[in-house]
Order: C-alpha cells, then sequence, then structure tokens
C-alpha cells in the first residue's frame, strides 16, 4: 500500500491545517464544493459502467487481432494518462519491442505540427492500423484536424464501410460534435461517464481501452484505484495518504514555496511526471493562486536542474516518487587494470546505483534548503500505479479546495483559443 512521507514539513504546520484539510475532504466526498458536478470519478473506480468496461475488452482485443498500430487521438487529460501508464508498466520502449502481440500505440492530436503529423504516418507505413480517437467536448481544434486527417486515411486504406470498422470514438454519451458524427458514420463508441473531466479520465474509457489495447491489465489498475479510494473515503486524519500530502504542499505553498517539483529516478516515469502536471496545473492555477508543477527525472535531469535545484531560488519544493522495481539486472563488471576508476562498483547493480543516487540527492537537496516529500508506491506494477493514479486525483481535488478554488473546470484554456480562432477567421 502507498505510504506518503512529509517529515519535512514541520507536524504543527499540518496539524493547523488540519480543519482546512478535513472541510476539504468532506465537501469532497459529499460533493458539495466547487465544480461539484464533475466529482464523478470519487466514485468511479467502484461503480463504473460493467458492460461498457466488457465492451472495451472485446474492443481492445479486437485492436490487437487486426492492426499493428492503433492511433490514439486525443489531447491533454484525452491522452496523456494512457500514454503515461503505458510508459510506466511497459516501457517507453514499448513500440519497438519485438515480437509482441499487441500493437503498437501511437499518439497523435496533441500539437499541431504537420511534420510530427507526417513522421508519425510514416512510422505506421503499410500496417494496418485502427483509429481511437478521444474528445469529452468533441471539438478540441487539435485531434479534430488529426481526425479528419487519419478518417481520410483510413477511407482511402479501407474504404468507408472498411474505416467505419477501424474507427472507434470515446466521448460524451450526447454531446458536441464527435458523437453526432459517430451516429452518422455509425463508429463504435464509448461513453466518457458525466461528472469526469479530461484530467481525471485515465480509469474510464479514456484511458482504459488503449492501455487494454497494450495488453496492461487493466482490471488489476482499477482494483489498485479501489483500494485507495476506500483508503481515501475512510481514514479522516493526517493517516489518509491523500490528505497528508494535500496538507504538506498547502502548508509548504502558504510558508513561501511556489513550485512543486516532482521527482523519480525512473525514466519510466517521465510521462507519469506530464500527466501529474496536467492534473496539477489545470486544477489550481487559476485565480492568481496555485503551485507551479513542475517534473524532473533523475539521474539524467541532475545534470541539467541538478544544479537549480540545490542552488537556485529557494521556493521550491520537491516530492519523489519511488517505486520498488525488480532488482538483479545488469551489474557493473570488473576491469583488470581498472582504467576508468570503476571497480569500486564492480559486482554493483545499476539500480543499487541508483537508489544510492537517490539517497544522495535527497540529502543534498535537504541540505541545500529545499523541502523533500516521499512517495513510496510499493512494488512496481498495475495495483500500484492504480493506487497512485487516484492518490494523486483525491489529493488534487482536496488540495484545490484547500486552496479555495475550483479544482474541476479550467476557463484560462480558452484564451489562446480566441486569439488563434481570430487569427484563423473562423466564423462567428
Ligand atoms: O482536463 C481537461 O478537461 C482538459 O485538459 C481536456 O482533457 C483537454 O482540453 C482535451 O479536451 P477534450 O477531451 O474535450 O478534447
Amino acid at each position: 500500500m502507498l505510504r506518503i512521507d512529509t517529515s519535512a514539513v514541520p507536524p504543527q504546520k499540518l496539524e493547523a491545517l488540519l480543519p482546512q484539510t478535513l472541510e476539504a475532504h468532506r465537501k469532497l466526498q459529499a460533493r458539495s464544493g466547487a465544480g461539484a458536478e464533475y466529482t464523478g470519478w470519487v466514485t468511479l473506480p467502484g461503480d463504473y459502467d460493467r458492460d461498457e468496461y466488457q465492451r472495451l475488452l472485446e474492443a481492445a482485443e479486437r485492436v490487437a487481432a487486426r492492426s499493428g498500430v492503433l492511433v490514439v487521438v486525443g489531447i491533454g487529460g484525452s491522452y496523456l494518462g494512457s500514454r503515461a501508464v503505458i510508459d510506466f508498466l511497459l516501457s517507453p520502449f514499448y513500440n519497438g519491442t519485438a515480437g509482441k502481440k499487441t500493437p503498437d500505440i501511437l499518439f497523435a492530436g496533441c500539437n499541431l505540427s504537420g511534420a510530427a503529423l507526417q513522421k508519425l504516418t510514416e512510422r505506421i507505413g503499410e500496417r494496418d492500423f485502427t483509429v481511437n480517437v478521444i474528445s469529452k467536448s468533441g471539438g478540441t481544434t487539435e485531434p479534430a484536424v488529426a481526425f479528419r486527417y487519419f478518417r481520410a486515411l483510413a477511407e482511402k486504406r479501407y474504404g468507408k464501410e472498411g474505416a467505419k470498422k477501424r474507427i472507434i470514438a470515446t466521448t460524451d454519451k450526447a454531446r458536441g460534435v464527435l458523437k453526432s458524427l459517430s451516429g452518422e458514420m455509425g463508429y463504435e463508441t464509448f461513453v466518457i461517464p458525466d461528472g469526469v473531466g479530461g484530467r481525471y479520465s485515465v480509469l474510464t474509457p479514456v484511458g482504459l481501452l488503449p492501455i487494454a489495447a497494450a495488453g496492461i491489465d487493466t482490471g488489476t489498475l482499477l482494483a489498485g484505484a479501489r483500494t485507495m479510494m476506500d483508503a481515501c473515503k475512510t481514514a479522516a486524519g493526517l493517516e489518509n495518504p491523500a490528505l497528508a500530502y494535500a496538507a504538506a504542499r498547502n502548508a509548504l505553498y502558504e510558508g513561501g514555496k511556489k513550485t512543486e517539483v516532482l521527482a523519480s529516478f525512473d525514466p519510466d516515469f517521465v510521462y507519469m511526471g506530464e500527466w501529474w502536471k496536467q492534473l496539477y496545473g489545470e486544477s489550481e492555477g487559476k485565480e492568481g493562486k496555485g503551485l507551479f508543477p513542475a517534473a524532473v527525472s533523475y539521474t539524467a535531469d541532475l545534470h541539467s536542474m541538478g544544479q537549480y535545484m540545490q542552488q537556485g531560488e529557494r521556493t521550491l519544493f520537491e516530492t519523489f516518487v519511488r517505486s520498488d522495481t525488480p532488482r538483479g539486472g545488469i551489474t557493473v563488471g570488473t576491469e583488470p587494470g581498472n582504467a576508468d576508476g570503476l571497480n569500486f562498483l564492480a559486482g554493483k547493480t545499476i539500480d543499487a546505483i541508483n537508489d544510492a543516487a537517490y539517497e544522495g540527492t535527497k540529502k543534498a537537496h535537504t541540505d541545500g534548503g529545499v523541502p523533500c516529500l516521499t512517495v513510496d508506491t510499493g512494488p512496481k506494477g498495475a495495483e500500484a500505479l492504480g493506487e497512485l493514479i487516484y492518490f494523486f486525483e483525491y489529493a488534487c481535488g482536496v488540495s484545490g479546495y484547500m486552496l479555495g478554488v475550483n479544482p474541476f473546470d479550467q476557463p484560462g484554456v480558452e484564451a489562446y483559443k480566441k486569439n488563434m480562432f481570430t487569427l484563423l477567421g473562423k466564423p462567428g
């Protein structure tokens, strides 16, 4: 079971925030806070639609049987979760794995780069593909433009009827252009449940279909999320890990920290960092408030951001995420002559060296004036990841309420769109 270490924050500061923390927790459970209509995700790991889920698993199997590539078209919460889970549980090298029986998963519609779309098309090559277009609103420009492109590509390759069987839409049950278009064209659709916003949707068909298509055990992922859902519901004080995290980050924010840096020593975690950044950035960054969420991947980033972390502005704190990964693997060899001076490491696994790097970094940053929290997920796997996802989501809801914002809207995202549409001459 996931554990959090908040000992970098003085206990009296956490205690002082306890009434606020409990009130935020109460509001989230009672669904009575700001944006309550978007808190469907709170009970989702327990009350998801079982029939829809079964249909989703069957669709994932069909995709794997008939396609070498699944193109996931979506942006923000409509792709980050699945990408993060696939990278973390399989590998960022998943697509290149020789002999695998599941399709490559390629992500499109998460930018407006024509060159990137071109390269992605070349990457598909002659292989059969299926498209899963994902958009809650059904009208977001980036995925809509990419989907128009892939629809045409699929129709060219498979004909109109054939393309129908190779396009799956994940969207709102009733609203939006994607829903109406899917109805018109006869595409298979999956529903993003009411009350679940994009960045809280990884455990809906948004995330689960691509994750299942990659061969990951989504049942175990959901079971882990359920375990954390129960823990978050029943543990009312600071022994509740999500409440402890929410209280700690708010205590640090009130104490003048402006940036939270999520740090991992596992290169598979990079996209989890991207998912976490969206979750916290979009949920809390409003009304001139909110911690700036940043993420680093160590030890690589110790050679780029390590200097800043050690000696830059002291307005940040760090949250390390640790998982027990299978040990063994590659060890450092012995070399006669010791020309590179590395014989002191001979016989050690690379992972053991990585552990020492973590211990050394945490101590150095603490000594350098950076408060360090640690989230320990236990054994790396689908169950622990399910727990971690729900933990971060729940803590985000609580933390946003403590900050006094609505953690479930994103009004600021409209500003760039308005300017872009004016420049592009979109009819009123
Ligand atoms: O969290 C959110 O709601 C957003 O970040 C969305 O995920 C993102 O804007 C994509 O929206 P949509 O799924 O409607 O295309």
